[in-house]
């Protein structure tokens, strides 16, 4: 290939024409926070209500004010983006106002201890440099900055369960070492199961409001996507069908991150192929690179009697309201699964191990911390991200393909 050839090459690519807008592929991003959110009205408000103090006229920002709050939900429903919507928001008001909020976003993935969170934020709003300083050392710099600005912190930790869990108590006791004037609020973001197990009984009496997010209908769905795909995509772009298609695999999962994945997935194979238009069959790939831990591939490379154990804890599951299952009780389904296929169970042991290998490749989500029984601790079980449904069907027909074949 000559020279003159792959520049070509290069600039075809960076200007060729793109189903996205201007800007458009970015506005699929997971950290985009769209300047609407549909069907989320009642959340953003009743999170702004606990925020009143701070604007009442009489505080004016020169008293103490906090809050603890937390937002529980199914994955995907919402909860990070309507507390950085919100809280954005508030920060904009609060200036008008002439209250001095500062305002931060933690994803506890990301920055995992008390510590690091504590730094980076002294760091990257007051460019303080408190490398080496102990966790004392972070917070006392932090309440004479607030203090002597008479500034107020809003800080959002989501998928908090996964700090330990004395740093979780020690970011809720923070507005007490101000002494009168408290000046810290915390908004904590956690899945339904994590927040019953670990997280209710060890704060929920310093949680002013827990808000729980519901999953939206096929409607809510469609209508959102409508608005996020008219965000990216130029108006060319995408049919009523494709978007009709789009929501009902998103609704499928109730989970709203799997649309906006698809439909970023699907420009960008478009704009690979050079196509105007989505296409249903760039659709239904996107639609598999979105379930990973459920590929096709992934189920064959599992035992029977793994496939049997993802069943019995799925089936479970599938039971409304129940969000986690003990070890004992997924092995008593996993008998009767057995039964149903005609096969002999193998001993508890041999389950716990078929349960590691499903936590292994991410299938089964487990969390151990906290509910004492009466057998001491016990292990919780759950699924990730995929719903039960979902997985019970993936699974029972791929069996019954495995069955036929034997
Ligand atoms: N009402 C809405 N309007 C527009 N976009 C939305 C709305 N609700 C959610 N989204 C989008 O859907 C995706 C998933 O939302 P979000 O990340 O807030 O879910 P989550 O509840 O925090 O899920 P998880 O528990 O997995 O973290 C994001 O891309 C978000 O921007
Ligand atoms: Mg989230």
């Amino acid at each position: 290939m000559n020279n003159k050839k792959s520049v070509d090459i290069i600039r075809d690519a960076v200007f060729s024409s793109s189903i996205f807008k201007e800007g458009g592929e970015k506005t699929l991003n997971q950290s985009y926070i769209p300047n609407e959110l549909k069907f989320r009205e009642d959340n953003i408000r009743r999170i702004s209500q606990n925020f009143r103090p701070l604007f009442l006229s009489e505080n004016r920002g020169i008293e103490g004010f906090s809050t603890n709050i937390a937002l529980t939900g199914p994955a995907g429903v919402g909860k990070t983006v309507t507390a950085r919507y919100t809280v954005d928001h508030l920060q904009v008001m609060a200036e008008r106002h002439h209250i001095k909020l500062y305002t931060d976003y933690k994803n506890c993935w990301t920055t995992r201890t008390k510590t690091s969170i504590l730094r980076s934020f002294l760091r990257d709003q007051f460019g303080v440099a408190s490398r080496g300083f102990s966790d004392e050392e972070s917070t006392d710099i932090l309440i004479r900055r607030l203090n002597s600005e008479q500034a107020y912190l809003v800080l959002i930790l989501d998928e908090v369960s996964v700090l330990p869990q004395k740093d979780i108590r020690g970011f809720i006791h923070l507005p007490e070492e101000f002494g009168a004037e408290h000046r810290i609020s915390i908004i904590m973001i956690s899945r339904p199961t994590e927040w019953k197990v670990t997280l209710s009984s060890m704060v929920s009496q310093r949680i002013a409001d827990v808000i729980q997010f519901q999953p939206y209908t096929l409607e809510e769905t469609r209508k959102i996507l409508d608005y996020r795909a008219h965000l990216a995509f130029k108006t060319t772009a995408l049919s009523e069908d494709i978007l009709e298609m789009v929501a009902e695999i998103s609704d499928q999962t109730k989970n709203l991150r799997h649309g906006i994945e698809i439909l970023y997935r699907t420009g960008r194979a478009a704009d690979q192929q050079r196509l105007d238009e989505l296409t249903p069959e760039l659709v239904r790939r996107a639609k598999n690179d979105v379930f990973p831990e459920l590929r096709a591939d992934i189920l064959e490379e599992l035992k029977t009697h793994e496939l049997f154990a993802a069943l019995s804890i799925a089936r479970r599951l599938h039971h409304k309201g129940i969000t986690a299952t003990t070890i004992e009780h997924s092995f008593k389904n996993y008998r009767i699964i057995c039964e149903e296929w005609g096969l002999r169970p193998n001993a508890e042991a041999a389950f716990r191990n078929y349960l590691s290998t499903l936590e292994a490749i991410g299938i089964l989500g487990k969390v151990t911390k906290g509910v004492k029984g009466r057998k001491g601790v016990r292990a919780r079980l759950t699924i990730h991200d995929v719903p039960a449904a979902v997985l019970i069907e993936r699974i029972e027909v791929f069996l019954s393909k495995r069955f036929q074949k034997s």
